[in-house]
C-alpha cells in the first residue's frame, strides 16, 4: 500500500528548526513504522535520522512519538495507526534535546538512571560469609515482586510520556524510580534504607503525580506507576513519614479509620497542623469547594458501621507484599 508519513525534521547543531516534512512510500500492508521509516531511509532521503538495532522490540532503539503517543517504531503497526488517526505523524521523543530528526541526546536519562545506584549493594564486610564467587539464589517469589522492573529494556517511552519530567528537569522519571525499586525489592540488597532515604526527596517517589501515562506508554508492561507506589510504601515501611506525600496517605488511612470515610475538611487541618498561616493558602480552595457543597465539617461522627470499614483495613494492611514475607535474611 502506498501510504504518507510526515516526519518531524530538525538539527539544532545546524540551527535547523523543527519542521514536519511529508514522504510518499510503498509498504506492505503488515509495514510497522519503523520499515516505513527504513522505505524512507532507502528510497526517499538518506539524511532523515533515527535509531534502530534489534527490530524486534527488544533493545529500546527506535522509540518515538508515534501519532503523539511514546512507543516503539518497530514494534508498531501502520496500519493501525492510520485506522485510528487516519495519518502517520512522527517525532522525536519528549524531554530530551533533539540530536538530529528522530534521534535524541539520551545522556541526560541515562545520568537519572545512574543515580539510582541500579546495582545490588552487599558489601563483603558486612557480610563476609557471603558466597561471592557462588551463585545466588533467592526465592521464587522474590524474584517474581521485582519481575516486572526487571523487563525494563530502556527505551525511554515512559520519560517522554512523562508530565512531570515535562515540567520539573529534577525529576528521576519512571523508569529509573522503576529501577530503584528493582534494587528495593531484591533480598540481596542491604542498601534499601539508604535508596530510600535519598529518593525521598524533590525528584524522587514523591514527586510522581500518578497520572498512568507512563504505564500506558511502556512497551513491555513494566508499570512504573506501580513501582513507584511500592517505592512509597517501603519509604513509609521505613518510617520516611515527613514529606506532604507521606503524610497525605497516613492522615488519609487515619481519617478513614477514625470516621469510615474521608473527610475533606479535615485532611487539611490534620496534614498541616493547626496553624493558621499555613492553612491559610488553601483557603480559596476550601471557599469555593464549600459553595458547591464539597466541604463537609471538620468533624462529624463515623459513620453507621465504622467498625467493618476498620476491620477490612485491618486485614488488607495484614496481607503483606512476598518480599517482605520471605525477608531480607531468607536467602539461600
Ligand atoms: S529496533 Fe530494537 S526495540 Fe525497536
Amino acid at each position: 500500500m502506498r501510504i504518507e508519513i510526515e516526519i518531524e525534521r530538525s538539527c539544532p547543531g545546524e540551527g535547523q528548526a523543527a519542521r514536519f516534512q511529508s514522504f510518499h512510500v510503498e509498504v506492505p500492508r503488515h509495514a510497522t513504522v519503523l520499515d516505513t521509516l527504513m522505505a524512507v531511509k532507502n528510497q526517499e532521503d538518506g539524511s532523515v535520522t533515527f535509531r534502530r538495532s534489534c527490530r524486534s522490540a527488544i533493545c529500546g532503539s527506535c522509540a518515538m512519538r508515534i501519532n503523539g503517543r511514546s512507543g516503539l517504531a518497530c514494534d508498531t503497526q501502520v496500519e493501525g495507526e492510520l485506522r485510528r488517526h487516519g495519518k502517520l505523524r512522527i517525532q522525536p521523543l519528549a524531554h530530551m534535546p533533539v540530536v538530529r530528526d528522530l534521534a535524541v541526546e539520551i545522556d541526560p536519562f541515562w545520568a537519572r538512571v545512574r543515580a539510582v545506584q541500579p546495582w545490588v549493594e552487599r558489601p563483603r564486610e558486612a557480610e563476609p560469609s557471603w558466597p561471592v564467587e557462588q551463585e545466588t539464589r533467592m526465592p521464587q517469589s522474590a524474584a517474581e515482586e521485582m519481575d516486572d522492573t526487571s523487563k525494563c529494556i530502556m527505551c525511554m517511552s515512559c520519560f517522554s510520556a512523562c508530565e512531570v519530567a515535562e515540567v520539573d528537569t529534577r525529576f528521576l522519571g519512571p523508569a529509573a524510580l522503576a529501577k530503584a525499586y528493582r534494587f528495593v525489592a531484591d533480598p540481596r540488597d542491604t542498601n534499601t534504607q539508604n535508596r530510600l532515604a535519598t529518593l525521598n526527596g524533590g525528584g524522587g517517589y514523591w514527586d510522581c503525580t500518578r497520572c498512568n501515562q507512563c504505564v500506558e506508554a511502556c512497551p513491555k508492561d513494566v508499570k512504573p506507576m506501580e513501582a513507584i507506589v511500592h517505592l512509597r510504601r517501603e519509604a513509609i515501611r521505613a518510617g520516611f513519614t515527613g514529606t506532604i506525600g507521606s503524610r497525605h496517605i497516613t492522615d488519609f488511612l487515619s481519617i478513614v479509620r477514625q470516621e469510615g470515610r474521608l473527610n475533606e475538611g479535615r485532611m487539611p487541618m490534620q496534614m498541616k497542623g493547626f496553624n493558621p498561616f499555613k492553612l491559610l493558602p488553601v483557603l480559596p480552595l476550601a471557599w469555593r469547594m464549600w459553595r458547591k457543597g464539597k466541604l463537609p465539617l471538620p468533624w462529624h461522627w463515623p459513620i453507621p458501621g465504622v467498625s467493618q470499614v476498620r476491620r477490612i483495613m485491618d486485614r488488607k494492611g495484614g496481607a503483606r507484599r512476598k518480599s517482605f514475607v520471605v525477608g531480607k535474611g531468607d536467602l539461600k
